[in-house]
């Protein structure tokens, strides 16, 4: 199914990905019992994925939960085909890479997991691209010698990641619409920093509402905190799908 499509079937508790941010997969196991009763999905970085392992991810799934394993490889390409064959096959939903690693190596990578489908008969997870991470900033740009401001950058690594054949992209909410704009409605773009209205930020400096973060052409929101820290997750979840469909203009 294209990304267009996907997007058009999706209710909104799919478009949510809650960041399972947390050391041990006891408390990985609490979160996703307290949100049983809905149909989002959940995100594995690299803290959880170390600490309970590939394991930890094919029970997850295996149990029908859709899974982005965020590990963001980057390395040669014959590695990285390789690293993304292994992370289908734990069964997750969506893996990624760094766009950051070049056009040669997105390429493989997708061209690897199109090889694996084929031999497997399994749909291929959904592979994006990190673009500039967000705790990224002009300064750092200089400091590594690349060229233009970091909307360019995120602009030229997005379109880069597109060529290469890949799904779509992590970006922030205020990349989105620019992104939107340039790769077209059948690319995924994927969207941390998100807070409901009046929501603390905690570490987040530029943050969106998940309407915003929709109506700027997200597809997919990642929530962490704003659910998993919440003393009644589920009723915080509840509260954040009910916000989805009323716009604000506060941010
Ligand atoms: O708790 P919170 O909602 O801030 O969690 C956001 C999640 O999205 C975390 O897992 C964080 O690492 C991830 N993320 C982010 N900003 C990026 C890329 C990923 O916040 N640019």
């Amino acid at each position: 199914m294209t990304a267009e499509a996907s997007r058009k079937t999706m209710i909104d508790e799919e478009r949510i990905l809650i960041a399972l941010d947390v050391e041990s997969r006891a408390k990985a196991d609490h979160i996703v019992h307290e949100l049983s009763g809905s149909a989002v999905g959940f995100k594995i970085g690299l803290q959880l994925f170390t600490a309970a392992g590939p394991d930890f991810v094919c029970e997850l799934c295996s149990a029908g939960h859709r899974v982005f394993l965020d590990l963001k490889f980057h390395d040669i390409p014959n590695t990285v085909a390789e690293a993304v064959v292994s992370a289908a096959r734990t069964g997750a939903w969506m893996i990624n890479v760094h766009s950051i690693g070049g056009s040669a190596m997105m390429a493989r990578a997708a061209e690897a997991l199109r090889n694996e489908s084929q031999q497997s008969g399994i749909e291929p997870p959904k592979l994006i691209a990190v673009t500039v991470l967000t705790s990224s900033d002009q300064k750092t740009m200089n400091e590594l010698g690349i060229g233009g401001t970091v909307e360019e950058t995120v602009q030229r690594l997005a379109m880069l990641a597109k060529e290469a054949g890949l799904d779509g992209v992590v970006a922030s909410a205020k990349e989105a619409a620019m992104i939107r704009h340039s790769a077209g409605n059948d690319f995924l773009i994927v969207t941390p920093g998100i807070r409901p209205a009046n929501a603390t930020l905690d570490d987040q400096k530029r943050v969106t509402t998940p309407a915003d973060a929709i109506r700027a052409g997200a597809d997919i929101l990642v929530i962490g905190r704003p659910v998993t820290a919440a003393q009644n997750m589920q009723k915080a979840l509840n509260s954040i799908l009910e916000g989805m469909d009323s716009p604000t203009d506060d941010n």
